[in-house]
């Protein structure tokens, strides 16, 4: 019956149009909204910018008693952490006809990378530099999670990050803001497709707004302050890429910004995110951070944080049930206006029309469609190769005259040591959601398959923290009857991820110690470093000849790990965070300022350490592979251009190799001198390229006064006259360069 009751307003709305176009949609869903927000109790509209989340227990999905109540009142909009078609199809049924408007649910969830089928950690994924592989990977990760009956992720989080002692820079795309929104924008092309109607797609959320990243010390949940230039410059152009690429919600972030919490930061989440973005979904806060204002300091009760968040442009409480406790209290005293709600109101009931809730209910529900979509071979043909593709080869030297890898697949004796040689859970790394561990393809598995004539043993030799018993002796004895060792190194799911940020990120536990015992067996031996996060592994770099950085890759992560070992696949993956050699000079990234004292060896009094290089471990943008590439004829099409004009940079790339292989060759810029000082490179441009051995391939980029555009000293966002430098190479430091200069 509540069924036909929108049908019969939402049909009047069409009546006399020709055809819903999306324009006619919008009039006719405006129309239709506002007539369904005309006959909504106060309950029921403050229920639509409320957001609870569902439980799980040993019996599978569940829900606490009094949101059941809640539900039942008309005073829940969306649960998050529900999933399963069964379990959201009662929910949706409860919502749809116990209610008395049957408003329909939205379903969230952190499809972080995946659903059920896991593809690797963001971070990892960014090493591909493949922005359609990365586009693909939210399809098909929407495509599964909406199977399951999900129509909402809270993905992709944008938030640029440099301090990898943070533990979430394993949830973004790496330090450069350039990339990161490129990436961002993939990511919600991904799950949003053309037609939010499309069953398989779903609202995208770009998190967490703003500047998560930088928090201080990359101590998770702690200050940010910056100023406005850097905020705008560094941290707020992904989230503007995101939205701009059609992102229908935003997630506000835990941390204050200039001692104002983001829940209740009208700059950011009015002035800059409606006014001057035009964002038209609604904004969702992270979980109780409306509350959290209290502890912040910035409010004295929560009723207080409601009047503030809601001011400030939240639309819905993230499980806090502050909304629901406060917002009828404020209206009542007049200190807030039914007007105000119904603007946030409108925004998540247009949201729930443009997915085709209020045409069907049960659209994202559909049992048959979970039998077939999920871990289908589409899914986990795809998870195979992005991990491949998101593998970096870090270090690959010669052991008597041969270079380490890749291990000939002829050899008879391997030995895999380390704690994530024979490990499912970890592989999947943070933010796994519901992926089924059982499916996880280990180290040791991979490599059985991809050498299965080799005799391959395993020890684990020490866990991931001090206190875990170890056996490094029983493991050097394994690896003493080996010809070749695979050392599986790193950290396990929890060490990285939200709330897990680390002071050392050295190898965690007694992993140095482990690898000091084998290397003293002078064996050729490979590590494979699986972490969330770049480590400091200046021991590891030091010790052993070769090294991959096998992030967390998800469900085939071992099968992609052992093909790259093996040569079965080339390696072609490029640091998109920098590598540092110590944690003392974090943070530290490739776009950094010059200082009026750079460094200088024969110069006591330059900026520098006295324990410590300057320089990183491995540089942004680096990467090695098993053939090798040259650059040469670097040339730029003028030495000058004006405003308005184009600059044309071309370079030739050859494979000098003996194999195919995969390249990303980058453009950078440099503008030498600026109404305020400048970074000494920005990343402008790449392109990954596939060469045969001797195939050479002229790489063309085309740089325009827009490129070279920033807030200049009194915040107009312009390019300045002057010289420039561009930069071009298969990383951020080994580049060939040339001049040429803008003029008025
Ligand atoms: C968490 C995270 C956020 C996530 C949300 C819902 O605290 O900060 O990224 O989407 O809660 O799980």
């Amino acid at each position: 019956m509540k069924q036909l009751m929108w049908v019969a307003l939402v049909v009047t709305m069409i009546a006399g149009c020709e055809n819903r176009s999306e324009k006619i949609l919008t009039d006719a869903s405006y129309g239709f909204i506002d007539s369904l927000i005309s006959v909504m109790t106060l309950d029921e509209k403050i229920g639509q910018m409320t957001l609870y989340t569902s439980g799980w227990d040993t019996t599978g999905p569940t829900l606490n008693d009094q949101y059941k109540v809640e539900l039942k009142a008309g005073r829940v909009g969306a649960l998050f952490n529900a999933h399963t078609v069964a379990y959201n199809r009662e929910l949706q049924r409860i919502a749809v006809e116990e209610t008395n408007l049957g408003i329909p649910l939205l379903f969230g969830y952190d499809v972080i990378h995946g659903h059920k089928t896991i593809f690797p950690i963001p971070l990892a994924e960014s090493c591909t530099w493949d922005l359609d592989l990365i586009r693909e990977t939210a399809r098909l990760s929407a495509k599964e999670a909406t199977a399951s009956g999900l129509n909402w992720t809270f993905n992709p989080m944008v938030d640029v990050a440099r301090d990898p002692r943070w533990g979430r820079v394993a949830e973004g795309a790496g330090e450069d803001p350039y990339l990161v929104s490129l990436i961002g924008a993939a990511r919600v092309r991904g799950y949003q497709g053309d037609d939010l109607k499309d069953p398989y797609t779903m609202l995208a959320c770009v998190k967490h707004f703003a500047a998560y990243g930088a928090a201080q010390a990359g101590r998770d949940y702690h200050t940010v302050d910056m100023s406005d230039r850097v905020l705008r410059e560094i941290y707020l152009p992904p989230y503007k890429a995101a939205i701009d690429a059609g992102a229908t919600t935003v997630m506000t972030s835990f941390n204050e910004i200039d001692g104002v919490p983001v829940s209740g930061n009208k700059y950011l989440l009015t002035e800059i995110l409606r006014d001057e973005w035009k964002f038209d979904g609604f904004v969702v806060t992270d979980y109780t951070s409306i509350n959290e204002m209290v502890p912040h300091g910035i409010v004295a009760d929560e009723k207080e944080a409601a009047s503030l968040a809601l001011k400030a442009g939240v639309d819905m409480d993230m499980q806090g049930g502050v909304f629901n406790a406060h917002l009828g209290t404020l209206i009542a005293s007049s200190e807030i206006k039914e007007e105000e709600i119904d603007k946030a109101v409108r925004k998540v009931l247009m949201l729930k029309e443009r997915l085709g809730l209020f045409d069907n209910p049960y659209l994202y529900l559909d049992e048959q469609r979970e039998k077939e979509v999920l871990f289908s071979s589409e899914l986990m043909d795809h998870a195979l190769e992005v991990a491949k593709e998101s593998i970096v080869l870090l270090k690959n030297e010669h052991f008597k005259g041969q270079p380490v890898l890749p291990v000939s697949k002829d050899v008879r004796n391997i030995a895999v040591i380390g704690p994530l040689g024979d490990n499912q859970l970890d592989l999947l790394g943070t933010w796994h959601a519901s992926g089924d561990v059982s499916k996880v393809v280990t180290l040791l598995e991979g490599i059985r398959k991809v050498v299965p004539g080799a005799k391959v043993t395993y020890a684990k030799g020490v866990g991931f923290y001090d206190h875990d018993a170890g056996n490094i002796q029983e493991a050097r004895k394994v690896a003493a009857s080996a010809d070749v060792v695979i050392l599986a190194l790193g950290e396990n799911y929890l060490q990285s991820g939200e709330a897990a940020s680390r002071a050392s990120i050295d190898l965690p536990g007694q992993q140095n110690e482990l690898v000091k015992a084998i290397m003293g067996l002078n064996k050729p031996t490979v590590a494979v470093v699986m972490a969330g996060r770049p480590l400091t592994i200046q021991q590891l770099d030091e010790q052993v000849p070769a090294i991959l950085n096998g992030w967390h890759l998800g469900t085939m992560a071992g099968q992609a790990i052992a093909e790259v070992l093996f040569g079965v696949h080339n390696p072609s993956g490029k640091l998109t965070m920098t590598y540092p050699r110590s944690v003392g000079q974090i943070p530290i990234c490739y776009s950094m300022k010059n200082t009026g004292r750079p460094f200088a060896a024969n110069n006591k009094y330059t900026s520098k350490y006295l324990d410590e290089s300057n320089e990183p471990l491995y540089p942004f943008g680096y990467g090695l592979s098993y053939t090798s590439f040259e650059y040469g004829d670097l040339i730029v099409n003028k030495t000058a251009i004006t405003t308005g004009e184009t600059l044309n940079i071309k370079v030739t790339v050859k494979n000098t190799g003996s194999r195919q292989g995969s390249e990303v060759v980058q453009l950078y810029t440099r503008d030498l001198v600026g109404s305020v000082t400048r970074p000494v490179k920005e990343l402008k441009g790449f392109e990954k390229i596939t060469l045969a051995p001797d195939e050479s391939k002229t790489v063309e980029f085309s740089l325009s006064t827009d490129d070279l555009a920033f807030y200049t000293r009194d915040m107009s966002y312009k390019a300045e006259p002057g010289e420039f430098k561009v930069y071009v190479g298969g990383n951020s430091a080994e580049v060939l360069t040339a001049p040429f200069s803008l003029v008025e």
